[in-house]
């Protein structure tokens, strides 16, 4: 396996893969990867001869008061995993890399960034758009796997590949859970027992919920609010809970119910922020 630090290292390598006739399969992370990342680089291997991963955490996608600093680091543990599960780069910049000293050119997608987490990070988006289109810039891949653990962040990407016309085919890829149900997430490690045991509301409520809307319930603002309770009297402290049309991340009418309905979270246990979701299809 091969690892690049640097962009023209990473991207002759991606046009010497192609100019055989390879093609070439992305998998961006920040690293400290579980088995949700691992699954990724599986189906990116599906689709692709050669899978690279990116390993790094993106300054701008983080608030001012946010994480940054002490977000999970380990590169080593992380190189092993992917020389497991067949990766056959990876691509590990330093910031100063990716990030010049001057830059003025970002990437914002101004309508499904507005809701859900977008309301509750603002520029957070804004960080994840621009530094997926640099990876994009500096792989060139044919494919790239995104999963729906991020359900907003993979509709804005897909927006963004469409409207700026990247010549990359985007790949879902389904939320990998814990027996238990908890979404792997590298954030899990900062939760005590206490609260790793707690935060299981979020994908039992989320499952209930969705239950519900598969078995022709309605009222969405009941199953919200039941979803909301359970939430905070297992601990959590409510960021969000939404149902919304999973195409358009905006409300629906009773009237004119969408195909696709998403049923999405995010809630603190202790200071750990977490995100989970399902779609129910109609
Ligand atoms: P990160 O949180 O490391 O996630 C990298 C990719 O793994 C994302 O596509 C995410 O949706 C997927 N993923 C995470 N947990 C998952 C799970 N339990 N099941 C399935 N897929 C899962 O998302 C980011 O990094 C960053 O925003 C990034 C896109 C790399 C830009 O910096």
């Amino acid at each position: 396996m091969k690892i690049f630090r640097t962009s023209s290292d990473m991207n002759a390598f991606s046009r010497e893969v192609r100019r055989k006739g390879g093609r070439v399969g992305l998998v961006p992370t920040m690293g400290y990867l579980h088995q949700g990342h691992i699954s990724l680089a599986k189906i990116a291997k599906e689709h692709s001869g050669f899978v690279v991963l990116s390993n790094f955490v993106n300054p701008t996608q983080f608030g001012p008061n946010e994480d940054f600093e002490r977000y999970p680091r380990d590169l080593q543990r992380d190189n092993n995993l992917c020389e497991q599960a067949g990766v056959d780069a990876v691509f590990a910049p330093p910031v100063e890399e990716i990030y010049g000293r001057n830059e003025s050119v970002w990437v914002v997608e101004d309508s499904l960034s507005t809701v859900l987490c977008g309301k509750s990070r603002p520029g957070h988006f804004r960080g994840v758009c621009t530094v997926v289109a640099k990876l994009f810039n500096i792989v060139e891949p044919d494919i790239a796997v995104f999963g729906m653990k991020d359900y907003q962040q993979l509709k804005i990407i897909e927006q963004m590949v469409r409207d700026l016309k990247f010549q990359i085919r985007i790949i879902r890829a389904p939320i990998v859970r814990e027996p238990d149900g908890l979404a792997m997430s590298s954030r899990n490690k900062y939760l005590s027992p206490e609260e790793r045991k707690n935060a299981l509301a979020i994908s039992a409520g989320i499952k209930e919920a969705a239950k519900k809307i598969s078995a022709g319930c309605k009222d969405y603002k009941k199953i919200k609010s039941e979803l909301a309770l359970r939430i905070s009297q297992s601990g959590g402290k409510l960021d969000y809970v939404e149902i919304l049309d999973a195409d358009s991340l905006h409300e629906f009418s009773y009237k004119n119910p969408s195909k696709n309905i998403l049923v999405a979270v995010a809630a603190f246990y202790g200071k750990t922020r977490l995100i989970d979701n399902a779609i129910v299809g109609r």
